[in-house]
């Protein structure tokens, strides 16, 4: 394999006609995207009626979550424009790409996390890429509104998802599926937080429609966590609360195109409790062999009380067409927090270093 070979992968590399980039654009890449599609059998066996569910894994992106094809993006326009440092405010796995991507890049990184409220392995990430960590009293919508203003006035160049850039990447996770499916899917499932996402997709779902690369585009369904809903409650929440901090977000930026896209696509909103969050989350890791971080597996939970008669669902999943095709996307790795895990369910058995005694333990 050539080197030129090697160096041709990233989501701009491999969708760069579909991209607002130029050969004047640097590539700064660490090779994001072409993440799998992982058939999920038992999944599917739960809802029945020949129904296919396919996991899109984002947590096997460079830095461990669907943010690096946004921040790929985001990073070689800000390097092309003549950017020194960037910004973010993040719930912790935007901080870890944008400062992977400006260490690539040589530039410097600053990112406000709200203090407390961060995984340890996403904060890990931080200073580890080099990142300047400045945690501040108040949640993510404090971090973001103080970024927005930092942007209007400072020469820093800000990499949140206000940065159309950065859907711009994110809508690759489309084509994916769509080029590895054969068509788009029926139904798309995703977690919403700063609802980039959301956005995001729908963008790539249409793009790819219109260019009759695609025969439909999917229903797309979001789910939020319940103490932090509120694209689903239609009201700001001031004191956003949820175990799955990377969604803990009460005033989205990308509110008004995510209601498009639900609105557009035939789908709805829906919430899901922590309880269920973290129940999702085991039955994937120890039923699919997929670990994900929490908020990843609000798009599971959300499956599972779509099929649920007995929840005050926003979404009927017998609605699903016979012989559906479904793709949860899971945005980020489990051990970007394994703390949450292991509270569930870690305990060890302890022994002594002795043959019979482990064989008497574990029969
Ligand atoms: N899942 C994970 C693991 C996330 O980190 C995020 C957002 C989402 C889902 C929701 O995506 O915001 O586009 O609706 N994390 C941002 C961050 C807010 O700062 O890392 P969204």
């Amino acid at each position: 394999m050539s080197f030129r070979t090697l160096h041709d992968r990233g989501v701009i590399a491999r969708y760069r006609e579909y991209l607002p980039v130029t050969d004047a654009t640097p590539v700064i890449s660490l090779n994001e995207g072409s993440t799998p599609l992982i058939h999920a059998p038992k999944l599917s066996a739960k809802i029945g009626r020949d129904c296919e569910v396919f996991i899109k894994y984002e947590g096997l992106n460079p830095t461990g979550s669907f943010k690096d094809r946004g921040m790929t993006l985001a990073l070689s326009k800000a390097v092309e424009d003549g950017a020194h440092a960037v910004i973010c405010a993040s719930t912790g796995n935007t901080s870890a790409a944008a400062a992977a991507y400006a260490a690539r890049a040589s530039i410097s990184c600053i990112v406000l996390l709200p203090a407390g409220k961060i995984s340890f392995g996403k904060l890990a990430q931080a200073f580890a890429y080099g990142a300047k960590v400045v945690a501040i009293e108040g949640n993510f919508d404090d971090a973001l509104r103080l970024v927005r203003e930092i942007g209007e006035t400072e020469p820093i160049a800000v990499v949140n998802s206000i940065n159309p850039h950065r859907l711009q990447g994110q809508k690759t996770a489309s084509f994916e599926i769509i080029e590895t499916l054969g068509d788009a899917p029926d139904v798309h499932i995703l977690p919403v937080g700063n609802a980039g996402n959301i956005s995001a997709y729908w963008m790539g779902y249409e793009e790819f429609f219109s260019l009759g690369k695609a025969s439909r585009t999917p229903v797309m369904l979001g789910f939020q966590a319940a103490g932090s809903a509120p694209i689903y409650h239609k009201r700001i929440i001031e004191k956003p609360e949820t175990i799955a901090t990377a969604i803990r977000i009460g005033n989205p930026a990308s509110w008004d195109k995510a209601n498009n896209a639900l609105e557009k696509s035939g789908g709805a909103i829906d919430a899901v409790t922590d309880e269920e969050i973290l129940a999702a989350q085991f039955w994937l890791s120890s039923n699919e062999g997929i670990f994900v971080e929490p908020a990843s597996a609000a798009s599971i939970a959300g499956l599972f009380k779509s099929l649920d008669p007995t929840s005050n669902r926003a979404y009927d999943a017998a609605r699903f067409p016979e012989g559906a095709r479904i793709v949860c996307t899971v945005t980020g790795h489990g051990l970007k927090d394994p703390e949450v895990i292991k509270e569930q369910c870690g305990s060890v058995i302890s022994a002594k270093a002795d043959r019979s005694e482990i064989l008497r333990l574990i029969s």
